[in-house]
């Protein structure tokens, strides 16, 4: 499964990126408001430094500004895909830019239908929101395995980009389903590496080792 990096921190893409763990980056307006930065100029910045694709979403609600937006953005650099929420419009732009040869990642989608008319749209990717089905007490996770048969049933090549990644155990369900990516904050694709009983053993394991009095360097 890829990781993508859902975050317009440009300082915290860079360590994951450094550590082979970043093979994309996902924003959204909500990452670029809360990154204080301007779109054209993070996004170029993030860009430039991964070699994955790297999501700029649009924010015009219809399809001919969406189209322009999202030609505008793709100008950026090779690496960018075009961020389209999944309505009419969204769809419509989808079909005009990934003919023109451009990615697009298919977003805010919260059904199996949603996504099965994103990929007959020609989506790179579609972004199933798994943390915010959750919160309404629906079962994301059963949305990626649905997608993932459809998908499977009907060969499609559209990637699973599973979002609104939350917890650790997403992260886990998401792979064993079989999701072609998923797009998680810095912090919890930092969780993946914790454990009780790796703290536990590492703790005994310095404290036998002080008492030996030996050094490795
Ligand atoms: C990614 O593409 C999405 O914008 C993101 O994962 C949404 O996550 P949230 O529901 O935690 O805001």
């Amino acid at each position: 499964m890829k990781f993508f990096v859902d975050t317009a921190e440009v300082n915290e893409i860079a360590e994951l990126n450094d550590l082979g763990m970043c093979d994309g980056v996902t924003t959204n307006p909500s990452l670029i408001l809360k990154s204080g930065r301007d779109i054209l100029e993070v996004t170029k910045e993030i860009a430039n430094m991964v070699e994955g694709p790297v999501s700029a979403e649009v924010v015009a609600l219809n399809a001919d500004d969406m189209i322009a937006e999202g030609r505008k953005l793709a100008k950026i650099a090779d690496n960018i895909a075009v961020k389209v929420p999944l309505t009419w419009a969204g769809l419509k732009t989808c079909k005009v830019l990934s003919e023109e040869g451009t990615m697009v990642n298919v977003t805010l989608c919260f059904s199996a239908n949603q996504a099965l008319l994103a990929a007959k749209a020609g989506a790179t990717f579609i972004s199933p929101f798994i943390g915010r089905l959750d919160d309404i007490n629906l079962d994301g996770l059963d949305l990626i395995d649905d997608i993932r048969t459809i998908y499977d049933n009907y060969g499609f090549d559209t990637q699973i980009l599973a979002a609104s990644i939350r917890t650790v155990n997403h992260a886990t369900e998401c792979a064993k389903i079989g999701a072609d990516v998923m797009t998680a904050p810095p912090s919890v694709i930092k969780k993946m590496a914790h454990h009780i009983l790796t703290d536990q053993g590492l703790d005994t394991f310095m404290k036998d080792w002080a008492k030996t009095g030996q050094k490795i360097l």
